[in-house]
């Protein structure tokens, strides 16, 4: 068969149901759980040959919201994904990455994570390489913490530094109304706040509710809203108190639950349906506190080809 001159994935933004976070360990990492889902706002990935052999730098360009704020050199994770696929498989053809972000950038919905995984999937189909879903989670926990989820998307438990992946039950479909920041929020500074605050404190190993679980399971959207929670929140506002205000629209309307992204600054808010979500995408914007608003459901697929050999 020929090879495809490009290939296009798509891979989606996350939502933490919960996010327990644990004291730091030794290798400066937080022991987590969490319970991610993978929503309907995807960053795309096209990687082209261009002949040659991987060339330094490799050719980034990126479109959409926050663009110019995605690094174009070696710092961008799409880049260092397809250098790590290529120094583990030795296949090295030369590509340009295209970025076409719709996720938030630095938003805590794993934006340039959905983008390495993306770019990750997008070589290893381009090159003919056949890896598993396996091997490439794995190559993607190299990469980052948040990494390998968008590989798998639905709705799955994290443990360990969250690359650890359980796939969850979840029934039914939920609406989420995302509020972005026109600033976005550093994640080692939010993890360095939540060790301030929490300085002198004996820390349980953190643990995901089994009462949170039961209602995604059911399909109970009423009681996730209530059992839903993020430990670094209290950090992430006490960073940006901003934030609160942004929280308390979702009160003001009622909403089933209203948290944090991961470590912020995107704000979810759980919504009945879609008319209620209408409702609280005109209230955050009368608000005034958010740079953009928009409904997003999940769960979503993770990471697949749209363009290109499937
Ligand atoms: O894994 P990743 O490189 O995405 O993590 C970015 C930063 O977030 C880490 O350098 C660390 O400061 C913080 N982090 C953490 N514990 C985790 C995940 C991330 O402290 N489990």
């Amino acid at each position: 068969m020929a090879r495809p001159d490009s290939v296009t994935v798509r891979a989606p933004a996350k939502i933490n149901l919960e996010l327990r976070v644990g004291g730091p360990r030794p290798d400066g990492y937080h022991e987590l759980a969490t319970v991610f889902q993978a929503v309907s706002l995807a960053d795309d990935v096209t990687v082209s040959s261009i002949g040659g052999r991987l060339d330094d730098p490799v050719p980034v360009t990126v479109e959409g919201p926050g663009a110019e704020t995605v690094p174009r050199d070696e710092a961008n994770l799409a880049v260092r994904a397809v250098r790590l696929l290529a120094d583990r498989t030795g296949v090295d053809d030369g590509v340009a990455v295209h970025i076409r972000k719709r996720i938030p950038v630095a938003g805590g919905m794993a934006g340039g994570s959905a983008d390495a995984a993306a770019a990750l999937l997008a070589c290893d189909v381009l090159w003919h390489n056949g890896s598993t879903r396996n091997a490439l989670r794995e190559l993607a926990a190299e990469l980052g913490s948040d990494v390998p989820f968008p590989l798998l998307g639905g709705t799955a438990i994290g443990t360990g530094r969250g690359e650890q992946l359980t796939p969850a039950i979840s029934r039914g479909s939920y609406t989420w109304v995302v509020a972005t920041s026109g600033q976005g929020l550093s994640t080692p500074s939010v993890f360095a706040e939540i060790d301030r605050l929490r300085a002198g404190r004996v820390l349980p190993q953190p643990r995901i509710s089994e009462r949170l679980m039961h209602a995604v399971g059911g399909g109970n959207a009423e009681a996730l809203g209530h059992l839903m929670a993020n430990d670094l929140q209290p950090a992430a506002c006490s960073l940006r108190p901003d934030l609160l205000q942004t929280l308390e629209v979702g009160e003001e309307c009622s909403v089933l639950g209203a948290q944090l992204c991961g470590s912020g600054p995107t704000v979810a808010f759980l919504v009945r349906d879609g008319e209620h979500a209408l409702d609280v995408v005109a209230a955050v914007q009368a608000a005034g506190v958010a740079e953009g608003v928009f409904t997003v459901t999940g769960p979503a697929h993770g990471a697949r080809v749209v363009e290109g050999l499937r």
